[in-house]
Parts: C-alpha cells; structure tokens; sequence
C-alpha cells in the first residue's frame, strides 16, 4: 500500500516543504478546496469533510497538505450551513458558498470572484485526505512545465469502482474523464481514474467554466472541462500516482475505515522510521498531530490522541490511552488514561489510573493503581500508591498519600482546593474535605477525616480530626463540625 518508508516523512507532518514551495514562485497560487457537496453516502448530520481521520477533520488535512505543497491562499467553497466547518478551518481559509448543490463544477463557479489575481490555480475536493503534498508539488511542476490549460492527477486502481475513468486516445492523449454513472461498458474496464486534484490556467478557468452544461443528473460536472479542452485542440496534462490511497475519495463510512486505516500505518511508519519502537503496529493508534520523541516504545492497544507530546526514552501502553497531554522523558505509562495533563520526567502511572485535565506531575512522582487525579499539582517525588482521588489539589514534594485517601473536593455547589505541603505523610482512607491545607512535615492518621487546617509539623487523627502536637501528644483543640457528609 505505502512503500514511501524511505522518503522523507512529509506524508502527514505539516512543514516538511514549507517554507512554501519555491517553485511556485512569490505570486499567489491559491488552492480552492470543494467541500460543499451533501455527503450524502456518509449518512451522517455531520458534514462529510469534517469526519476526522486519525483524529483531524479531512478538510482540515487537506488544507494543511496544500499549504505545506505552498499553496495559497486557500479558499472553501461550502454549503450554506456553513458554520461548523468554519469553526473547524479558523480564519486561515477564505470562504464561497454554494447554496444550492449543483455538482462539483458549479461548486468551482462559486469560488471565482474570491480567489485572488493569478495566472494558475489548484483544484482539490474535501474528501481526499491521503493525497501527499509532494505529488501536490508534483502537479503544479508539471503544470507550469506544459502549456496544457488543465493538468490533472490520475491513478490506476484495481478496483475503480464509482470513479471518474480518464479516457485516453491511441497517443495516450486525454481526451475525457467519463462519471462512473454514464459510462458504457468498455469505459467501465478503464482502471485509470480521475483523482480529482487538478490545476488550472486560471483565465482559460474561468473562460470555459461558465459554459458548462447540465448533466443528466441535473449537476455541473467539472470532470466536463477535460473534454471541453481536448476538442479545443490542447493538451491535458497528467500526473499519475502509483500510491492508489492518494486518490481515495472518502464517500461512505467504508471509505473513511480504509483511509483511516491507510493513515494509521503512514503515521506508525513515520514515528518508527523517527527512532520509535512500536513492537505491534497494527494495535496503535496516534493520531496527526501527536509526537514521540526517540527510544521511546508504545505498547500494544494503546491510543496517543489529539496534540500529545511524549519524550524520549518513555514507555506507553500496553492499554493506555493518551490525550492532548505532554509528557516528558523517562516516563512510564500502564494500562492507563491520561488526558489534558503534563507530567514532568521520570514518572510513572499506572497500570489503571486516570489523570484528568490540568492533572501536572513533577518528575519522579509515582501514580500507582486506580488513581485519578484532576486538576491538581503533584510535587516532586510524591507517591500515590493504590485507590485515591486527588482533585482540585495541590500536593508537596515527598508527599506520600495513602491507599484509599481522598480530597472531598466539592461541597455540593462549588469546589474547593486542597493544599498538601512538603514531606506529609497522609495516612490509608485520609478524607481531606476541602477547602483545607496539610502543613508541611505532618501526618494523618488512617481513616481520618481531615475538616480544618493541620499546621506544620502536626499529626491529625480521628474522624473528625483532632490536632495533636506532634511533641506532646496533646489535643490542641476540639474537634470540628464533621464536614464530610
Ligand atoms: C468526483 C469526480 C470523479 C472523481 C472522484 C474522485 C466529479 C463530477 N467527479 O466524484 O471524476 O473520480 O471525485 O474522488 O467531479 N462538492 C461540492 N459541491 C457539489 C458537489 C460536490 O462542493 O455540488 C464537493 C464535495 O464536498 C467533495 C468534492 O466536491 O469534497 C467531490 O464531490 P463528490 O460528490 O465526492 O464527487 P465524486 O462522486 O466522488
Ligand atoms: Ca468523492
């Protein structure tokens, strides 16, 4: 399928050609991107170009692709409900609408009068998302390098079912793309297929477009325009692509299986091939944007998602599921899920814990078993061994927090912090029932419920506590109001 293992690792990272693409020159080379088509084979409320593939929207891919190919600016023709996918693509993309869904060259007519001066432009639809910006460059090189006023992108395919063929005369000149839907059956038997990924001479473009007639299915084609300038006497120029994933238009849910699984193996390929070890490929899964740093090993069944970043020499997985988190070298992650946190070097979580947002772990903190801990700072070498939850927290270093202890954090209408100073020893079944702090250098007894301040160097028994000098062994109050109900 992708035997690019030697090729530079642009397959997905975005930058790999930029700054921009030097062949195209310093005038603008605008990438219109159709992606207002119904979707319709998706079944889907979503708009079709916004399913994501290993995590990012295929629109949003695409417009990545084109802009690391050099391309820009870049210009969405969407639907009237437009909303979502604007949300998706930001302010980077410049937008025309087509209201009503009249084919793919109709589609194109909407974006004439925003795309910018220029003498060539790029054509690419919304759902293809496994195109490599190389062959984008490949495309515009051949382009500039023909006088041919359409260079197209074709692929032979096994099975080319549902395509456009690309039909070709005795001299292998182009001479029409025919819809799968109207084609006869010697056209059916072509394996060459129109990827839809074009470029354009923007003038002829806009010359020939208007003059598109109406197909029997009541759309525009743009495929139409490759005929229209075959019987104008020129050239269609092409470039083909042996990696057939490149061409894959994602129409149903079959589709976008495939391609997320064609993806799955570019992004495995590209992190191994950096100097990370994935010992079973297929059961991984990381998605566009996340980054492993090197000798580092990600274990069977485990998911690195979102922008995760992980270190060097770490060891994810088995079973873990990492979400837009960083975490740093020397870390070791078991059976766990970590989402939304940072966890400094030489940690270790797990197996069958859960750090939740704004979770932070200082280096050497060690997480053991069904913990789970959010919205809380963990100092330096803390230990939280078995069965606790520590949430809108913050612990000091050294800190060892006992099996079943917990942070009673929300008092049924807000939360409440608890602050843990240095070198506590926070004994097994703690309750800390917030707002409260722990001094530091104290302890608590086990199973004690902890409802109003322990000074430094105290100790805290009882349910609630009482605070003892650590000295004497004297109460030095006595006992508040049990909070913890
Ligand atoms: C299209 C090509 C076909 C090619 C295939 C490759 C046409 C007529 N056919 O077929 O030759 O082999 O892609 O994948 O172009 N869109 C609009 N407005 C519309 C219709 C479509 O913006 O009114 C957008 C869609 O959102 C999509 C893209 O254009 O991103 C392609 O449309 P789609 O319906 O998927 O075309 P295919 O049938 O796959
Ligand atoms: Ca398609």
């Amino acid at each position: 399928m992708d035997d690019s293992s030697d090729r530079p690792n642009s397959d997905f990272a975005p930058g790999a050609f930029s700054p921009g693409n030097p062949l195209l020159g310093s005038g603008a080379f605008p990438a219109v991107i159709l992606a207002a088509g119904k979707g319709t084979r998706m079944k889907s409320r979503k708009s079709k170009v916004l399913h994501p593939v290993c995590g990012k929207p295929m629109l949003q891919i695409i417009v990545e692709l084109a802009a690391t190919a050099g391309l820009g600016p870049h210009i969405v023709v969407v639907s009237g409900k437009s909303e979502p996918v604007r949300e998706a693509l930001g302010s980077g993309c410049l937008y025309a609408v087509q209201e009503e869904q009249l084919g793919t060259g109709h589609a194109l007519i909407q974006s004439q009068d925003v795309v910018p001066d220029c003498d060539n432009l790029v054509v690419m639809a919304g759902d293809t998302p496994l195109l490599r910006p190389q062959t984008l460059v490949e495309l515009t090189q051949t382009h500039l390098a023909s006088e041919a006023p359409i260079t197209m992108l074709t692929s032979s395919l096994t099975d080319p079912d549902g395509l456009g063929r690309v039909v070709r005369d005795s001299d292998s000149r182009i001479t029409a793309v025919v819809e799968h839907r109207e084609a006869d059956p010697e056209t059916l038997s072509i394996n060459e297929i129109n990827a839809s990924v074009y470029c354009f001479r923007t003038s002829w473009l806009w010359d020939n477009l208007p003059r598109l007639g109406y197909s029997a299915t009541g759309e525009i084609f743009l495929t139409d325009l490759v005929e229209v300038a075959a019987t104008q006497g020129s050239e269609v120029a092409s470039v083909t692509v042996e990696d057939g994933a490149e061409a894959l238009g994602i129409n149903t849910r079959l589709d976008l299986s495939r391609a997320e699984s064609m993806m799955r193996d570019r992004i495995r390929r590209h992190w191994m091939m950096e100097g990370v070890t994935i010992p079973d490929p297929e059961s991984v899964y990381i998605d566009h944007d996340a980054h492993i740093g090197i000798d580092s090993v990600v274990l069977p069944n485990t998911h690195i998602r979102g922008g995760t970043i992980i270190g060097e020499d770490c060891e994810i997985g088995p079973n873990s599921v990492v979400v837009d988190s960083q975490i740093a070298d020397q870390c070791r992650i078991v059976s766990s899920v970590v989402e939304q946190a940072v966890i400094e070097s030489d940690v270790q979580v797990g197996p069958f814990s859960h750090l939740r947002p704004g979770a932070y772990l200082e280096s050497e903190v060690r997480i053991g078993n069904f913990s789970e801990i959010k919205n809380s700072r963990i100092g330096r070498a803390t230990k939280s061994g078995h069965f606790s939850y520590i949430g809108d927290a913050e612990v000091g270093a050294n800190v060892n927090i006992g099996a079943g202890s917990i942070t009673c954090n929300y008092d049924g209408e807000k939360k409440n912090r608890t602050v843990i100073g240095d070198d506590v020893f926070i004994g097994c079944d703690t309750m800390m029932v917030a707002p409260v702090t722990i001094g530091d250098r104290s302890y608590t007894g086990a199973g004690s419920v902890i409802n109003k301040d322990v000074p430094p160097d105290s100790g805290a028994i009882g349910a609630p506590a009482r605070i003892r000098s650590r000295k004497t062994g004297n109460d030095s109050g006595s006992p508040g109001r049990n909070a913890a109900r």
